[in-house]
């Protein structure tokens, strides 16, 4: 193999270094003697470049046509097409889900450019008629100017789609800050969009820890709007940092999704939709399925099927194609609940797939986002209740039910209480056309993707137009 690379920052259209001089190392988390590349470990100096070229390319920018700004991420999106599987296969080596699931990651990539390429023609406002007699009214998006885009390792390339397409069809500039575990993925992604002709300083990336790279962007005075994946914890230092400044600040952070199997679902489709959803990307979705209700009438016949299933997964190496995926409160231990330590798994991070049963729904295996392959399971007596045990978290991002019946199926749609609920299907698998996001501590009233998502990066601007050479006044002053 190949000595490793080391990779550089761009700013204003250079691959440059960190003006420190220093760099870290990525390494892949299956085999942590696999070292994937060196990069560069910035800090306020280099952040602060970055975000001087983003203003300075922001008038040209946004005074350029939007469906020209959109041709740009038409072509970004066929270049990844025709990279998906290398891509993919980088992915997969710095942060261990399969190939499939990699492959997923970009894909959601090429969907999202595709779709904002078409934004560059629409950006709908709206006329409507004035209550004054010779007067025209409008209103149209804006763009804000600088954008900071924070993104986790976990969807390295998607998530950071789903925020800098938009931001750019829209006419913002961008710094985008990669998570420490994910960079190459975040510079894949940063040389397409350039080598399809974003003009300099449109795009920046700066590699480098939070407290060093995240901190100065979101606290920066150039900064219009910053918008930040991840944890709750790190989320609500986010919003304090930009709180100061009134900077816009877009948030998605935590959850502790559930599947509610009711007694007239079908089993074998639940067990299927616990299992994907619970364990699929190793649990480390924001939206997995870290919690399960089952209906006592069936809740022993669920178990066994899901603990027999779970048991028999296999766990290792992403880049391996036989690979499939990855209580001291009174919860039973069912499968699990031990690092993979030897063998195979000796030189990586390995958790076996982990069932906790009979959860009481206040339990913090219940409660807490553990982010990882652990699912707990918390039997019920009738839907109301199941309703309550789903809504009874601090987050509010995903929710499933798993029914037959279609009157409860429409009664859970209206009543579970997040950003995004599945009929008969786990709590994973967002479409990129729909606004992404949740409610209570999972987000901020943000939403990324679809329609919905144009609005963290733009601000309406109400237009009236008079033409009636006369001074007329609006009906509240007459
Ligand atoms: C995330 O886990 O951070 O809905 C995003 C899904 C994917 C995106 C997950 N499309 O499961």
């Amino acid at each position: 193999m190949a000595a490793p690379k080391t990779y550089k920052n761009y700013i204003n259209g250079e691959w440059v270094e960190a003006r420190c001089g220093k760099t870290f190392e990525n390494v892949n988390p299956a085999d942590r003697s696999d070292v994937i590349g060196y990069f560069q470990a910035s800090d306020k100096c280099d952040l602060d470049e970055a975000v001087a070229a983003a203003k300075a390319a922001y008038h040209p920018w946004r005074l350029t046509p939007p469906p020209k700004r959109a041709e740009i991420l038409f072509k970004a999106a066929q270049m990844l097409v025709e990279r998906k599987e290398e891509l993919a296969r980088e992915m997969t080596r710095e942060m261990g889900k399969i190939l499939k699931e990699t492959r997923g990651d970009v894909q959601e990539a090429i969907d999202m450019g595709f779709y904002m390429a078409g934004e560059g023609r629409r950006q709908f406002g709206y006329t409507t008629t004035s209550e004054l007699r010779n007067k025209f009214a409008m209103c149209v998006r804006q763009p804000l100017g600088v954008c900071g885009m924070i993104t986790p390792w976990n969807f390295p390339m998607a998530i950071p789609s789903w925020k800098i397409l938009p931001a750019l069809v829209l006419g913002n500039t961008v710094v985008f800050k990669p998570a420490t575990d994910t960079p190459l993925s975040g510079y894949n992604f940063t040389r397409i969009l350039n080598e399809a002709g974003l003009p300099k300083g449109v795009l920046n990336f700066v590699t480098g820890s939070g407290s060093r790279v995240g901190n100065p962007l979101m606290t920066h005075p150039d900064v219009s709007v910053i918008s930040f994946t991840g944890s709750t914890e790190v989320g609500r230092e986010v919003s304090k940092a930009c709180a100061p400044d009134f900077r816009h600040c877009h948030l998605e952070m935590g959850g502790k999704n559930i599947i509610l199997v009711m007694d007239d679902a079908n089993l074998d489709l639940a067990v299927d939709g616990a299992l994907w959803g619970g364990f699929g990307t190793t649990g480390q979705r924001c939206t997995a399925s870290s919690r399960v209700g089952v209906h006592k009438k069936v809740y022993r016949q669920f178990i066994d099927k899901f603990v027999e299933r779970a048991k028999a997964l296999k766990v290792g190496n992403g880049l391996d194609p036989s690979v499939e995926i990855g209580q001291n409160e009174g919860a039973k231990l069912l499968c699990g609940g031990e690092p993979l330590t030897s063998g195979d798994y000796a030189n990586g991070w390995f958790y076996a797939p982990t069932i906790f049963g009979d959860c009481d729904p206040r339990m913090r295996v219940s409660q807490e986002e553990i982010f990882g392959p652990v699912v707990s399971v918390i039997p019920f007596d009738n839907f109301d209740q199941a309703i309550e045990i789903a809504n009874g978290v601090v987050y509010g991002l995903s929710s499933s039910i798993y029914t037959q019946d279609v009157n409860r199926a429409f009664a859970a749609m209206r009543d579970l209480y997040t950003g995004i609920v599945y009929i008969n299907a786990p709590t994973i698998g967002a479409e990129i056309h729909l606004p992404f996001g949740g409610v209570k501590q999972t987000g901020n009233g943000h939403r990324e993707a679809g329609v919905a998502g144009l609005d963290v990066f733009s601000e309406w601007k109400s237009i009236y137009v008079d033409f009636s050479g006369t001074l007329q006044r609006a009906q509240i002053d007459t």
